[in-house]
């Protein structure tokens, strides 16, 4: 009987259709075979070894598994919705192309620990993509700062302007906060590199088997060391999912900084026609989609985290069926966070600076008022008697609608007797950036030493 249930043996009447409906999980975990068939072949080598199951019946198993993988890439494996996953699908598969050695695989073996072991070893390779998607972004992000360490800009608080930086110091915020989301997926990666398989459904089995072996062959840098706790834990997808909430919110922030810069209010910088695209009714338009949509997906990931932490919470020991939905949060979040890490590439990459523009922003809101402060205090006043003074300038100048960088030396001296002609040179927006001598700040020497910084942290990643 075609459709019989490969645990179908304790059963007499057949499963309804809305349970079957709810049951499969097929339609996305079909992304699992290939690491279900490497998890198989380690798993048959390792009977084999142990005298559990015979040589021959060993080598059927792997070439019937290697059939079905060409199968499935071809585009011939004949699926059967019936058989629930993608893992039930390949067992009965097996048997039907080799007969009875098929029925042997799943010896000294559960599904508990079959499907986590599948989806440990998915994630490891796709953690290796995205670690590489990251890195590169993080090499691009370098790079623009490199090409505009002239450039000088407003920075803001509270979106009002605040002090001039330069244009890398900004943008190598977001090479920084990557980086830190390198280590948190490499902190993931680790948590994932953990053999769940031969745990059985929770107690561990009746037969003589190495799971050292098996973590050899899978390339595994660890084995779990509780079966309880192998079958139920999914505490590695949280930490992934939670680096791609990380890596999300980061990317959603530098698009609203681009969206923002982009406008022609701002005019600080054009997005490439590669990332922009123009309106069904205006004419005009060049709407920055690509940074919108890496800011709307972040929600999806920030979603998927939360799926997942609530279908954990509560879940008794140990393997409960809601443990099948892990799986579409985490490759949800696995498609999202490479989309959004690619297109964020792309943008930056293609970004060009306007810097005659960002240069005449600095000239506003009286950007400089702190170094004027600080002009005071180096002549002997004390800081908040120095502050108290430049309000009142900016005051002033408000009130009389007077430019606060060229007010005349009689008119500043009338707010205190410590002014003299060198506060010219600290009213200069163009100079504020690299009077800045505390470690870290915004001169060009400390963007050197950043980007310096930067490069060799990198290089210990991509090795
Ligand atoms: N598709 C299921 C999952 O992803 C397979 C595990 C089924 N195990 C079980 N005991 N019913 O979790």
């Amino acid at each position: 009987m075609k459709n019989k249930k490969l645990w179908g043996g304790r059963f007499s009447q057949t499963t309804s259709t809305i349970t079957e409906q709810i049951s499969k999980s097929l339609h996305f975990d079909v992304r699992l075979y290939r690491h279900d068939i490497q998890g198989s072949i380690a798993h048959a080598r390792m009977l084999a070894k142990n005298g559990i199951i015979s040589q021959e019946d060993c080598n059927a198993i792997i070439a019937g598994l290697q059939t079905i993988q060409k199968e499935i890439e071809e585009g011939t494996f004949p699926f059967n919705e019936k058989l629930e996953d993608i893992h039930m699908n390949i067992e009965a598969r097996l048997t039907e192309l080799i007969g009875d050695a098929g029925k042997k695989l799943h010896t000294a073996r559960s599904r508990n620990d079959q499907v986590v072991t599948d989806v440990r070893l998915y994630l490891k390779d796709a953690i290796k993509e995205i670690e590489k998607l990251c890195i590169n972004l993080i090499q691009i992000l370098i790079k623009k700062a490199e090409e505009h360490t002239h450039v000088i800009m407003p920075g803001y608080t509270h979106m009002q302007i605040a002090q001039p930086v330069r244009f890398s110091h900004h943008l190598l915020v977001y090479a920084w906060a990557y980086l830190r989301d390198l280590t948190r997926l490499r902190n993931a990666y680790n948590a994932t590199d953990v053999l769940p398989l031969g745990s059985g459904a929770l107690a561990g089995v009746n037969y003589d088997t190495d799971r050292h072996y098996l973590s050899d062959e899978l390339q595994f840098g660890a084995v779990a060391h509780n079966s309880m706790d192998a079958v139920s834990d999914r505490d590695f997808i949280a930490d992934f999912l939670y680096f791609a909430a990380m890596a999300g919110m980061h990317s959603s922030r530098l698009s609203e900084d681009l969206i923002v810069w982009s406008t022609a209010e701002f005019n600080f910088i054009k997005l490439s026609d590669s990332v922009t695209t123009g309106s069904s009714i205006m004419p005009q338009k060049r709407n920055p989609d690509v940074a919108e949509l890496i800011r709307g997906k972040t929600g999806r990931l920030y979603g998927n985290l939360f799926t997942l932490l609530t279908v954990l919470k509560g879940l008794p020991m140990t393997y409960n069926r809601d443990l099948q939905e892990d799986k579409e949060p985490l490759f949800d979040s696995i498609d999202t966070v490479k989309i959004v890490l690619e297109a964020m590439a792309e943008m930056i990459d293609n970004v060009s600076v306007n810097d005659e523009v960002t240069r005449k922003a600095i000239y506003k809101n009286f950007s400089t008022a702190t170094d004027i402060a600080d002009y005071l205090v180096m002549k002997g006043i004390p800081f908040r008697q120095a502050h108290e003074i430049v309000g009142a300038i900016v005051k002033y100048c408000e009130q009389y609608n007077k430019d606060f960088f060229t007010l005349p030396l009689n008119e500043i001296q009338s707010f205190s007797e410590a002014f003299a002609a060198d506060v010219y040179e600290y009213l200069d927006p163009e100079k504020s950036t690299e009077r800045k001598k505390s470690y870290g700040s915004t001169s060009l020497e400390s963007i050197e030493n950043q980007i310096k910084l930067l490069k060799e942290k990198l290089h210990e990643f991509s090795h």
